[in-house]
């Protein structure tokens, strides 16, 4: 099987001075992309900034023969997002792939989570994605060609105690994928989210120590990289990812109860049909979704 290459290509990866973005951009280098090393050098929480991080994952790639080039600016502004995007034209002279994965977490429950804590969770993973995103279309639509991917969550596609602000950016961010995907389609550039699991500084305090060797950034890696590829024709879909295992994740529609006129009796009578699961319909197709719902509304 031909190895899948990407000489000649762009990536930005967001986010990539730890964690998973850094072994997204060393993996991306080793197969042949310049890639853009953004970080804005941060802790955990987003607190402070420093080029360190970036700057030290672009010498780990130059020593491994690759190219990189460091940018420390903020994926949470438009001026920030916008000069990430003009480091890889101004550098390398295109752009081609972006993989949104800066991320922060302020966890605190509902009834302790300051408007401010929602709203930076909020800045970084929502607004972060669409500004870089924003900032990199018209490349990507005018040279009919470009790669997205998105870094969702399990916390946001299933919920998560103590995390209103993060899961609701993460299932923000699988609307914004399925909406660019179909917005993309007629240009070639084709957009998905990934939900991982990974141990990173981000999760190393939530799970068993013994998770670490299992739970390796470069298990969900191999397929961020895959969905950046030019072959890989999918487009508007999210992939549960960790640990080895990879999985779609898909919205389902049960198949439901129909009664033109009904009351609100009616309902509570007929909850277990209204509520069952089997056979559901799900879009196998982007665009789908709503051919899907309103067959089931007919
Ligand atoms: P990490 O904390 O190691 O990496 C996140 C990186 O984003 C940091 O290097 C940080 O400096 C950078 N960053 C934060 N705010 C930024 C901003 N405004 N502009 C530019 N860079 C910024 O965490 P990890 O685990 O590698 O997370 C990567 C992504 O994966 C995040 O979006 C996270 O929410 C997501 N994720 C991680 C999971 C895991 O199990 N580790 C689970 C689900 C999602």
């Amino acid at each position: 099987m031909a190895e899948l290459r990407f000489d000649g290509k762009v990536a930005v990866v967001t986010g990539a001075g730890h964690g998973l973005g850094r072994s997204h951009a060393l993996m991306l280098a080793e197969r042949g992309a310049k890639v853009v090393v953004n970080d804005l050098g941060g802790a955990r929480d987003g607190s402070g900034a420093s080029a360190g991080p970036a700057a030290q994952v672009v010498a780990e790639i130059e020593e491994r023969g690759g190219t990189a080039v460091v940018s420390a600016d903020n994926v949470a502004t438009p001026e920030g997002a916008q000069a990430i995007v003009r480091t890889a034209l101004d550098t390398f002279g295109r752009i081609d792939i972006v993989v949104n994965n800066a991320g922060l977490l302020r966890d605190k429950s509902i009834g302790k989570m300051t408007v401010e804590e929602f709203d930076s969770v909020i800045a970084v993973h929502v607004r972060g994605s669409f500004l870089v995103s924003h900032a990199a279309f018209p490349h990507l639509k005018s040279q009919g060609y470009g790669r997205i991917v998105n870094t969702s969550s399990p916390s946001g596609l299933f919920g998560s105690f103590g995390q209103a602000n993060y899961s609701t950016a993460k299932m923000g961010l699988v609307g914004m994928t399925k909406t660019f995907a179909l917005e993309g389609a007629r240009a070639n550039i084709k957009v998905n989210a990934i939900a991982p699991v990974a141990w990173t500084r981000m999760t190393e305090g939530l799970m068993p120590a013994d998770f670490e060797e299992r739970l390796t950034p470069a298990r969900v890696t191999p397929l961020v990289v895959y969905l950046c590829h030019d072959q890989c024709e999918t487009s508007g879909e999210v992939f549960s990812v960790g640990g080895g295992r990879i999985a779609r994740v898909f919205v389902a529609e049960g198949p439901g109860w129909k009664q033109d006129e009904h009351s609100v009796e009616d309902i509570q009578d007929n909850w277990s049909t209204i509520t069952a699961e089997q056979p559901y319909l799900t879009p196998t197709t982007l665009g789908d979704q709503s051919a899907a719902s309103f067959k089931a509304m007919l």
